[in-house]
Order: C-alpha cells, then sequence, then structure tokens
C-alpha cells in the first residue's frame, strides 16, 4: 500500500526496470516496509516542500545505493535481516580507538586482530578517517571529503578491505558519520565561500549580528575555551556562519532539504564499503529553533528516522548509533520514543550511567544513581545502550537537577564537587584528572584523563591504593558490562594506561588535553597483557573475564530490561536484569568498606540458590538474611547452574 504522500507506484517502477526479479521483489518489500516511515519523517522536517518529491529523490538515492551493494554486502543484509537483535547479543563487546595510535594504518589492524580477540572484542569503532581538513581537525571531526580516506591511513580500497577482513573475524567496523558540521575547507563550504547561494543555503548564514544575538541568548557554549561564541565571521561568506564547536566546523542547515539528500548519499557510500555501525556525531545539535539551546529539538529524530529508512531500503544490515550527550531526560528519545519508537537509532551512549558511575565513585553513596536511573523512561525492547565508563571526549556531569534535589543535593555544587574531585583538587581525592573547558560564566568544568587516572590506578602511592584503584576500575567496568547494553572499551584502558604526560607536544593539540586520554598503544608494554603478574595484565585480564562470563549469560541481552532496585542500602547499587531466560541481580558495593544485601533480594527474583558468575562462588547470607559485600564487590547473581 503506497501512502497518500509518497511517490507513486509509476514513478518507483521506472525506477526498477533494469533490477532481476528478484532485486525487484525485494525492493518491492522494502519499500511497502518502510515508505510511510520516510514519509512520515519528511512531513515533519519540511513542511512547506512537495514532499512526494522529496521522498521519491531519497528512494532513488536508495535504489541506487541497492545497485551498488556488492553481492557479500547484499548477504550480510539478509544475514541481518535473518536476525535483527544481532547487536543485542551478550557476546558483543566494543573497542574504540585512533586507528594511528593503535596500528598505525588501516592496512596494520588486521595484525591487532588477535589482541582484540584476546579482549572479546566484536565491534570497533576507529575514531573519524575520513580527509578531514589541513591542520587541527577536532581529531578528524572537522571532514573536508566524506569519500576520502585520509592519506596516511591508507585509501578507501584499504578500508573495503579492512571491513571485509573484520567480518570474517566476527568484527563489526563502526565509523562516524559527522553530520552537523563539515570542515569549511568541504567543497560545500568552498563553494559557499565562492558565492555560490545553492551552497550558502548548506549553511547557516546571518549578514549581521541580528540573528546571531537572538540565538545566543539562550545558547550554551561547547568549548568556551578555544572557540568561544556559537557564530564565526567569515569575510568571504560576508557574514556571520553557525559554529557551534571550533570556528573551521560549520553546522550545516538540516531546514534544507539538500542537506538530508547529500548525507543520505554519504551514508550509503559508508555502507557499501562495509561498514556496519555509523556513529551520528553531535546529532543533538543538528536542529536549531530560537529560544532554546538548539539541542535535542524534536526535528533531529525526524533526520535520523529519515536517514534510517533509507539505509533500511538499501542496506538493511546498517546500523545507527546516537552520539547524544545530553541530560537524562533528552537522553530516551534517542533510541525512540512516541511516535519515533523503533525508528531511530539502534544504539545510543547511556552518557547517564558514565556518569553515575563516577558519581558513584566519588561519593560512596549510590541515592542519587538510584534516583537518576530509575527516573528514565523505558525504551524500547529493540534499542540498545552502548554503555562505556568514558571515551575520547570529557566527561561533562549530566546530572538533572531535580535527581540531585530529590536526594538532598544541589546539582550545581554536585558538579562542581565532581569535576574537583576528579581533578584531584578535593582533599582525599585518588583522581588524577585535567579540568577542559572551564566556563567560568556558568561554573561548567568537564573532566579529561583515562580510567586509571581517574579510579586513582596512575599514581597509586602504595600496594593497598593499587589494589583499592584496580578494584574500583573493574567495579566501573562490571557495572557498564552487567546493564545489558554493549560494553565499550576505550583503547589503553584494557591495559590501565595513565595519562599521556606529552599530549600537548602535537602541533594543534595543546589547547584540548581530551588528547591526554587518547593515548598511543605501545606494543611492547601490551604484551603485558597476557601476564597476570603486571599491572597492564591484571586489567587486560579482568576484562576479558567480563566479556567472557557475559557472552554466556542470554539475561544480559540487550532487550531485557533493567531495573535498579530501590530499597538497598546507601553504598549498594543492585540491578535487576527481567529476561525469559531467567533471573539474574547485579550488586555493586560501591564504597571502600564492607556493605550489605538482604538474601531475599535474590530469593524475591526468583533465584533458589544464588550463585556469582563473575566470581564463580555460591552467595551466602549469615544468620541474619544478610549477605557480606566485599568493598568494591561487583557480583552478577543467577540461579546455581
Ligand atoms: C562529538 C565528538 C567530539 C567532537 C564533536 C564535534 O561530540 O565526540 O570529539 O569534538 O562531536 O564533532
Ligand atoms: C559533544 C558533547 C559534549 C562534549 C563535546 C566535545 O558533542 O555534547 O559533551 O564535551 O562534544 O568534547
Amino acid at each position: 500500500m503506497r501512502p497518500r504522500t509518497g511517490p507513486t507506484s509509476e514513478s518507483v517502477s521506472s525506477l526498477l526496470v533494469d533490477l532481476d526479479e528478484q532485486e525487484r521483489e525485494t525492493i518491492e518489500l522494502r519499500l511497502e516496509r518502510w515508505s510511510d516511515d520516510l514519509v512520515d519523517a519528511l512531513a515533519v522536517l519540511y513542511p512547506g516542500h512537495d514532499v512526494s518529491a522529496l521522498t521519491l529523490r531519497l528512494v532513488e538515492s536508495a535504489i541506487a545505493g541497492f545497485r551498488a551493494r556488492e553481492p557479500e554486502l547484499r548477504h550480510l543484509d539478509q544475514r541481518r535481516l535473518l536476525r535483527p537483535d544481532w547487536l543485542q547479543q551478550p557476546d558483543m563487546l566494543g573497542y574504540a580507538c585512533y586507528t594511528e595510535r593503535f596500528a598505525d594504518t588501516l592496512a596494520g589492524i588486521p595484525s591487532r586482530l588477535p589482541y582484540l580477540r584476546d579482549l572479546g572484542v566484536t565491534y570497533l569503532h576507529l575514531m573519524p578517517l575520513l580527509q578531514p581538513r589541513e591542520g587541527d581537525n577536532d581529531g578528524g571531526y572537522a571532514v573536508q571529503d566524506y569519500r576520502t580516506v585520509r592519506a596516511d591511513l591508507g585509501d578507501v580500497d584499504d578500508l573495503r578491505e579492512l571491513t571485509r577482513t573484520l567480518r570474517g573475524h566476527g568484527v563489526s567496523l563502526v565509523l562516524d558519520l559527522v553530520l552537523n558540521h563539515v570542515a569549511r575547507e568541504h567543497e560545500w563550504a568552498r563553494r559557499a565561500r565562492a558565492g555560490e547561494s545553492h551552497y550558502r543555503d548548506y549553511f547557516h548564514v546571518f549578514s549581521d549580528r541580528e540573528m546571531p544575538n537572538a540565538y545566543e541568548s539562550t545558547l550554551p557554549e561547547v568549548f568556551p575555551d578555544f572557540a568561544p561564541g556559537n557564530f564565526t565571521w567569515d569575510a568571504e561568506l560576508d557574514g556571520w556562519v553557525w559554529t557551534t564547536f571550533n570556528e573551521w566546523q560549520w553546522d550545516l542547515n538540516w531546514a534544507n532539504p539538500d542537506v538530508l539528500v547529500e548525507l543520505a548519499d554519504v551514508v550509503l557510500y559508508l555502507a557499501n564499503l562495509g561498514v556496519e555501525v555509523l556513529r551520528l556525531d553531535a546529532i543533538a545539535f543538528t536542529w536549531k529553533r530560537l529560544g532554546t539551546n538548539c539541542q535535542n529539538q524534536p526535528e533531529v529524530h525526524a533526520i535520523t528516522q529519515a536517514l534510517r529508512t533509507v539505509a533500511r531500503i538499501a542496506a538493511p544490515a546498517l546500523a545507527f548509533k546516537a552520539e547524544a550527550i545530553v541530560g537524562p531526560r533528552d537522553l530516551v528519545q534517542y533510541l525512540g520514543q512516541g511516535r519515533h519508537s523503533g525508528r531511530v537509532s539502534d544504539l545510543a551512549y547511556h552518557n547517564s550511567l558514565m556518569v553515575q558511575v563516577w558519581s558513584m565513585l566519588a561519593t560512596g553513596s549510590t541515592l542519587l544513581a538510584k534516583q537518576a536511573l530509575r527516573s528514565l523512561p523505558t525504551t524500547p525492547p529493540s534499542g540498545t545502550w552502548i554503555c562505556y565508563i568514558r571515551c575520547h571526549d570529557d566527561i561533562g556531569w549530566a546530572i538533572d537537577d531535580g535527581d540531585a534535589a530529590a536526594v538532598g543535593l544541589n546539582g550545581w555544587e554536585h558538579r562542581r564537587f565532581l569535576s574537583d574531585w576528579y581533578a584531584g583538587d578535593f582533599p582525599g581525592s585518588w583522581a588524577r584528572g585535567l579540568v577542559f573547558q572551564h566556563n567560568p560564566a556558568t561554573g561548567d568544568k568537564r573532566i579529561s584523563g583515562t580510567a586509571a587516572a581517574l579510579v586513582g590506578l596512575s599514581d597509586a602511592p602504595d600496594a593497598d591504593a593499587e589494589g583499592a584503584a584496580l578494584a574500583r576500575l573493574f567495579l566501573a567496568h562490571a557495572i557498564v558490562a552487567g546493564w545489558g547494553g554493549i560494553p565499550v572499551v576505550w583503547s589503553g584502558d584494557e591495559l590501565g594506561l595513565p595519562n599521556d604526560p606529552h599530549w600537548a607536544d602535537e602541533p594543534g593539540h595543546e589547547d584540548d588535553n581530551r588528547w591526554a586520554h587518547r593515548e598511543r598503544i605501545d606494543w611492547t608494554e601490551a604484551a603485558l597483557s597476557r601476564d597476570p603478574g603486571t599491572r597492564a595484565g591484571r586489567v587486560f585480564q579482568g576484562l576479558a573475564h567480563l566479556a567472557r562470563v557475559r557472552a554466556g549469560l542470554p539475561q544480559l541481552h540487550a532487550s531485557g530490561t533493567t531495573d535498579v532496585v530501590a530499597d538497598t542500602e546507601d553504598g549498594v547499587l543492585a540491578v535487576r536484569r527481567g529476561h525469559p531466560s531467567g533471573p539474574m541481580v547485579c550488586v555493586y558495593n560501591v564504597t571502600g568498606e564492607w556493605r550489605h544485601v538482604s538474601l531475599d533480594l535474590f530469593r524475591g527474583a526468583g533465584i533458589r540458590q544464588p550463585a556469582d558468575a563473575i566470581g564463580g562462588h555460591a552467595v551466602y547470607a549469615g544468620a541474619d538474611g544478610q549477605v557480606a559485600l566485599s568493598p568494591y564487590a561487583a557480583w552478577w547473581v543467577i540461579e546455581t547452574a
């Protein structure tokens, strides 16, 4: 059935003429399934436009993408369609790194596969590797050409070859789709600067300060230190151009349908290279609305829905991951709520969980975490969280003032405390993080640092301190790995690497201390990963163990429910997993002291003979029915086998 505003069946049929019968059937079935979603998204985005003509343009792109798709990738499409929950399997484990800091070049990655497989990795996120602008480029997030690979890493053929090799080893490649902005040197921006009005309309350009001032009255600043403000004067444009991030990252004007059509083509191009997941970089910022902070606008979800629909028609193996590092109330929308449920990103970063992990470790209290995590709306069963303790970016303290107030905290003061704690500026702090982008106007301070630096491992003064830091690190990883999404490890954290002391030496990096936690892997040191007598070996083997245990627990399939238990004693976080395969309760002691949980916690969940799957031991209660949890204990409790 063709929707009323969609393209007519005649106009679509004319696009299918040279497909063979089986291909035509495939496309027709997919159009039948997806056209409504596409039309629906376009109607939200472009009410004043001819939605039917626009739909046809995108369907045309999708069919061209399908046509160009290699047999091997079409085969992958079939496999994924037969297992739509492939990303939700408990054996998924992610690893994220910069190609050059991990393996020099794309061609060097396969020789590192044994290392990744030892860790249990099935999902590899290589940081931006498409042609960036020359000079400073925000770690590749200022793309000059979406269809060329950075020359020092290889070329497009190397990328295609790599995705094939990875696939052969059961590893899916994840790449960024930087879609909020392009580099000032991108062809569209260049042509806009050269005076072509068609391309000027790809950006938000204002001839004077009137509109920029109006927008700025409600806009926050992402990089107040090195890129204050949200607009940049460009003499060639003779105007102010919207630049949320750096002045050479020009925000695209998604209210212009041509931008959507261009990016849809980029999506299909990358899918046809064998990329399996696209990380939608800074997606929250893509739609602007006067009088708001221009983040998380409803249209953002319609953009995802439109792009995803096009991908589903041409390359259904491709999944989307939303990078929206936003407050807890806005976060869940990215996995689809209301009309977008099941229609937007398959994956999204659980920024709120990440923040709460650090907050629990610093305070030894679970009150705020319980409050915040319990008040998150439910996610659609098809939506999967990326669970991580840190990534290549700084940590911003996304704590809701209402959640803080509900447990007697002042949100602002708590955020300030966390910054001070993790910068090592608070009495008693073990942490060695760095302050990122202190904004004196708002008091906002974010934090850079490796996981080891943040848990106090890097500068641990003695064996006890080192033991406690290792326990905190393992605990943090266990909390995210036991949540039920895809745990993703940032490169270097599997070895417990400290901050890079030379981070500022590279030209262009000196003002951006996020480079302190984007370490290079030294392969002599990495060889220690096999030796449990070393620090690197202990961290690596601990993580690999978690991944192995996880892979054997169907309860951690991401479609299950995650339910934080309210009435545990402070310092204990208990998380109940709901899955038909059987009950599971994860319990964590976030303090350096003994804590207790009641045996009824497990009994009530239906576990008669509880055992911890991580430690492989039975769980016993004392005469009072209480189970003692050692300092920083992390248990995944299931029925004894
Ligand atoms: C994302 C990236 C970050 C980058 C920004 C601009 O949030 O993770 O590293 O600075 O987008 O592209
Ligand atoms: C992102 C995030 C922000 C982060 C920044 C760059 O888009 O929203 O939290 O700090 O980019 O680091």
